[in-house]
């Protein structure tokens, strides 16, 4: 060790710093740091090749520039509908752009309003959510074709499915735009309480039929959104049609 005086300590007598005799710390911090420069640079040359190689994306729109496009079968309101599409088309936007089936509403287009609710083998989903191709050969019912499949394939006048009439007679809407997914959420929770599937707040998961009170059926619809808050008119629709002998509990 070399002591060295420093001109004026803390209280005023002469400092003593004390040093290293070996390697002072400047000169370690300066290897370190040029050990780390040459690792990173020789990893770094192993990780990238010399030449960078194309994405498969980009290798197979060289090749084809159609490679995306996939075939999906659906079977939309009982109507058989190939669809050729891009493999990443949402199945809302298969139904409104490719089939041009309006009824279902894009509002979010996240999962949040509920608006493109549609069934798929008679369970409900948001359209929204998910890609036309995982539904190759399953049926889809949509606002269109909710009351007679049939009628709707060949534009034929329907008579309304029992929960249209019900948010008619109810004014179960304002503006209408989250009618299509409300309805069509409405026939599929039905269908969920006749099978016995309890929700949050059903009291018991033993009951065979859930009993469908108005806390059960705000509940079961909470992924419904409505920007007018027609709330109380809906429920009562849903009442009314639950009601309905053989519908649900
Ligand atoms: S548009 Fe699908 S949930 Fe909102
Ligand atoms: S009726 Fe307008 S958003 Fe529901």
């Amino acid at each position: 060790m070399t002591q060295a005086t420093a001109p004026h300590g803390p209280l005023g007598e002469p400092a003593t710093i004390h040093r290293a005799s070996g390697p002072t710390r400047r000169a370690a911090i300066q290897r370190t740091a040029a050990s780390v420069a040459a690792l990173s640079a020789s990893s770094q040359a192993q990780l990238l090749p010399t030449t960078p190689a194309p994405s498969p994306l980009t290798a197979l729109s060289k090749t084809n520039p159609m490679s995306h496009l996939l075939t999906t079968r659906l079977i939309v309101n009982g109507q058989a509908h190939e669809l050729h599409a891009d493999s990443r088309t949402t199945l809302l936007d298969a139904l409104r752009e490719h089939l041009d089936l309006k009824g279902s509403k894009k509002g979010c287009d996240h999962g949040q309003c509920g608006a493109c609710t549609v069934l798929v083998d008679g369970r409900r989903i948001n359209a929204c959510l998910s890609l036309a191709v995982m539904h190759d050969g399953q049926a889809i019912t949509t606002i269109e074709g909710l009351s007679s499949p049939a009628a709707s394939a060949t534009k034929a006048p329907t008579t309304l499915h029992a929960l249209q009439a019900a948010f008619l007679k109810h004014d179960g809407f304002q503006c209408g735009y989250c009618t299509p997914g409300q309805i069509c959420s409405a026939a599929g929770m039905l269908a969920e309480v006749k099978q016995g599937m309890p929700s949050h707040v059903s009291s018991s998961l033993n009951t065979p039929l859930p009993l469908l009170t108005d806390e059960e059926i705000r509940e079961r619809m909470s992924g419904n959104i409505c920007r007018c808050s027609a709330y109380p008119n809906i429920v009562a629709a849903i009442r009314d049609v639950a009601q309905q002998p053989g519908v649900a509990s």
